[in-house]
């Protein structure tokens, strides 16, 4: 087997930075046409991880390949083995956790106590799903004959396409590669292009738990060269995606058209509604968490705060006095608040919608510009951001920025609140702060999202509930806990009869 990393030795100048491949039938291979391109730390564009892969249709091809060779030995493993694998590779994530973390804020710049969680999340979710192997659940039931048995079990598609961000660069494969493996599906992987070389770390750690050659293919390069042929491939038969909505909709046209099964998670406009009773020192904090956490980098982070006129003022000058002192920087400093975006184009996207939204009419009362001064320099750092006086349907309300914005619109009491929490064409997170139990009960019924949170913040769901949303955030698939296993199996029910003669249903019963 070949090395995961080569360092170009033989390049002019300093670049020292390793080569990775694809990791196609268990080997580390480079990509058929020979083209690498580049990770480079967002908090430090000078340090450069790694040449990765740019691959195309050629190895996308060869590792579906792979993925079907590799497909009826691992169908026909008992599903409790495949979790003995799937738990030997929660432990390796286990062990190696901070360097994971550490790799992971340098490749992506969520500052590190978040990268730790990221991984966490991946471990949860091994621990969990290894457990899957041994449940799995189908039904039994009575037949309406007598002397037959009626049953229905889980059985996996075929090959899994898995398409992922870059925000979760560890968490986000690791739920959907986990759920597919453990239903006895293979997998052809594609992460995303700002963070290959957690994906390479990843899978160096499904090799090393035993997932068997072939049983995880990783492709690594762009949406269109590799992406694509992966939804397109006929025998990939199964497609999770988790990014932009333009991208999803694009992926499920093209499957429809072959019937495949398509997962898709599209991001969130998420709200925090803040009630005029609402304890206001719980909601500073979990407002500026959600807000700014992962420098408003989450598919949950909310980017709406939906607050009674009653307490704005208050609330409002609270969280700009926090906002405009959080610190920025490398996110591998303990003393840092808020990392880096993710690369430049998210620079100039945030950018742009402070000016759409003050343009709109809002006022800019933190923030609004990219972060210069010592240490930052050389990252793509913007300011926590705050845009108060905003409309329900502004722009800055309705589409998803992905950056550090806190777009505050002003309600007058709850059925206006829950109004204004619905305007949204996304439906993924939404939360509540009020002391009131009748309005908390109101909110869990009338909110249409996915997820809801009462007295906390609209991030941080916990990886044995279901994930996901309503609405444009997705086609109504979960991800996480049980309800991921109904994306990557198809039912068949069984009909054993012992009767010893024909008993025809519906007919000889009557
Ligand atoms: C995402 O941003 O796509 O609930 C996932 C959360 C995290 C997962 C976010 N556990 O915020």
């Amino acid at each position: 087997m070949t090395q995961m990393a080569e360092t170009r030795s033989g390049d002019a100048g300093e670049d020292q930075a390793p080569t990775f491949g694809n990791f196609i039938g268990g080997e580390w291979r480079p990509a058929e046409s020979d083209r690498t391109f580049e990770s480079r730390n967002p908090a430090d564009t000078r340090d450069l991880i790694g040449h990765f892969a740019a691959s195309g249709a050629a190895d996308v091809a060869a590792a579906v390949r792979a993925a079907e060779d590799a497909l009826p030995a691992w169908r026909l493993m008992p599903a409790p083995k495949r979790g003995e694998i799937m738990y030997a590779f929660g432990a390796l994530l286990a062990r190696e956790k901070e360097r994971l973390a550490r790799e992971m804020t340098r490749e992506m710049g969520k500052v590190l106590v978040e990268a730790r969680g990221d991984v966490q999340e991946g471990i949860d979710i091994a621990y969990l799903t290894a457990g899957e192997g041994r449940r799995m659940f189908g039904d039994t039931t009575p037949s309406e004959m007598p002397d037959k048995w009626a049953m229905s079990i889980r059985q996996p598609i075929g090959i899994a396409g898995i398409i992922t961000p870059w925000n979760f660069p560890i968490a986000i494969p690791c739920w959907k590669m986990t759920a597919a493996l453990i239903c006895g599906n293979t997998v052809v992987f594609k992460p995303a292009s700002d963070t290959p070389h957690c994906a390479a770390l990843l899978i160096e750690l499904m090799r090393e738990a035993g997932f068997p050659a072939g049983v995880v293919n990783m492709v690594t390069g762009s949406g269109e060269e590799v992406g694509m042929p992966i939804v397109d491939n006929p025998d990939v038969h199964v497609v999770s995606f988790t990014g932009n909505g333009q991208t999803g909709r694009e992926i499920y046209t093209r499957g429809a058209r072959r019937l495949k099964r398509i997962s898709l998670e599209l991001g969130g406009k998420n709200a925090i509604a803040v009630m005029a009773d609402a304890d206001l020192d719980l909601a500073v904090e979990g407002i500026l968490w959600s807000a700014f956490g992962t420098t408003g980098q989450r598919c949950t982070a909310c980017s709406r705060l939906v607050v009674d006129e009653k307490v704005a003022d208050d609330l409002v000058g609270r969280l700009v006095d926090r906002a405009s002192r959080m610190r920025l920087g490398s996110g591998l400093d303990p003393e840092t608040d808020v990392g880096p975006l993710i690369n430049s184009s998210a620079v100039g996207k945030v950018g742009g919608y402070v000016e759409v939204g003050t343009d709109e009419g809002a006022r800019l009362v933190t923030g609004g510009s990219k972060a210069a001064g010592d240490g930052l320099q050389h990252g793509w750092f913007f300011k926590p951001t705050i845009l108060d006086g905003v409309r329900p349907m502004d722009r800055v309300a309705q589409e998803e920025i992905f950056g550090p914005v806190l777009s505050v619109i002003r309600v007058d009491g709850y059925e206006d609140a829950a109004m204004v929490v619905n305007q949204t064409r996304y439906g993924l997170s939404s939360s509540i702060y009020t002391r009131d139990t009748n309005t908390v009960f109101r909110a869990i019924r009338d909110f249409q999202t996915g997820i809801v949170y009462v007295n906390a913040g609209t991030i941080g769901a916990e990886t044995h509930l279901p994930f996901g949303g309503i609405k444009g955030t997705g086609n109504g698939h979960r991800e996480a806990g049980h309800a991921a296993l109904d994306t990557f199996t198809e039912w068949k029910s069984i009909y054993v009869d012992y009767s010893g003669r024909l008993q025809r249903a519906q007919i000889d019963n009557q």
